[in-house]
């Protein structure tokens, strides 16, 4: 049984990289191979155990919680045609979580989206993923965060190494080794973060992905936590506060695996091909035609 049972999935940003893609559309809708990228993230939390998850939306979202939610007469239609397989894809989604929404109202940033799962998730550690970076299925991260907050206590953050050059797009932590060897090498204390530095005042090179398993104990953080960068109100700035008090400790699990961003045009083009040159059932037919696409250039 995992130890956290909540996640809290914000999407209610207004997606500026993505416009005008995503101007009557979520981002979180857009589709990754065969399914909307927010599924892709809904089924990691249901991979580790966690069963309740909560989006926090904005005005025109409706339709991330349609997708969760059972569709009659499209099942009704996939039945008649005998498309057993699409049907049963269809079902899946609506027995992946209980999907409960929340209003952000205004998007005053990451910080304030979280602050608004406060009631929801009560006295309890619960995840945040950030729908713009997909975490491969086959190299989960979720379940080790899950093991070192049940083992230390207090938040726990995903870390990835990323050229210098890039970490002025992502938070970044300063860390040194932690107490529990028992949780591997890849688990380190975080002692100092920073909302995307220039590459020159960087810490390190360990960005934050978005990927959190925070304590409660950062909802009163986040309630007195001032605008910061880019005014918003910032999760990593809430972090940072906690980590400097000494009595909510931050750690950080350094991730090794594929990470896919599904945030701007190029990135989300390459999560794409990524995804579709892997899928089982069109990856054969997907890279014979890249070879050849290729070939002709
Ligand atoms: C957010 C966080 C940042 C993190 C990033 C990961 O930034 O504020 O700390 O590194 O997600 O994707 P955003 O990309 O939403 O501006």
């Amino acid at each position: 049984m995992s130890t956290v049972t909540k996640t809290v999935i914000p999407v209610a940003g207004l997606s500026t990289r993505f416009q005008p893609a995503t101007k009557a559309i979520p981002k979180a809708m857009l589709p990754v191979v065969d399914a909307p990228s927010i599924e892709y993230v809904v089924s990691e939390a249901a991979a580790a155990g966690i069963s309740d998850a909560l989006l926090i939306t904005g005005r025109g979202q409706e339709a991330i919680a349609d997708h969760f939610d059972a569709a009659p007469e499209l099942e009704r239609a996939l039945e008649a045609k005998g498309d057993q397989a699409r049907l049963a894809k269809v079902q899946a989604t609506n027995d992946l979580a209980r999907v409960h929404v929340v209003r952000q109202g205004e998007a005053l940033g990451l910080g304030h989206a979280v602050l608004t799962a406060a009631d929801h998730v009560g006295e309890v550690p619960f995840a945040v993923q950030l729908g713009d970076d997909l975490i491969d299925p086959r190299d989960e991260i979720l379940p080790a965060m899950i093991a070192a907050q049940a083992e230390l206590g207090g938040s726990v953050i995903a870390l990835m190494e990323v050229p210098t050059e890039q970490i002025s797009s992502y938070g970044c932590a300063a860390v040194e080794p932690a107490q529990a060897d028992a949780l591997g090498a890849d688990v380190v204390r975080v002692t100092h973060m920073v909302e995307k530095p220039a590459p020159q005042d960087a810490p390190s090179n360990l960005a934050m992905i978005g990927r959190y398993v925070l304590g409660p104990g950062i909802f009163d953080v986040l309630r007195s936590t001032p605008p910061g960068r880019g005014n918003e109100i910032q999760l990593t700035d809430a972090l940072q506060t906690l980590a400097q008090g000494g009595q909510h400790p931050v750690h950080g699990v350094v991730f090794r695996g594929r990470r896919y961003d599904t945030g701007n045009p190029l990135d989300y083009l390459k999560t794409v091909v990524s995804l579709g040159a892997d899928h089982p059932d069109l990856g054969e037919d997907f890279m014979t035609w890249l070879r050849s696409f290729l070939a002709g250039r």
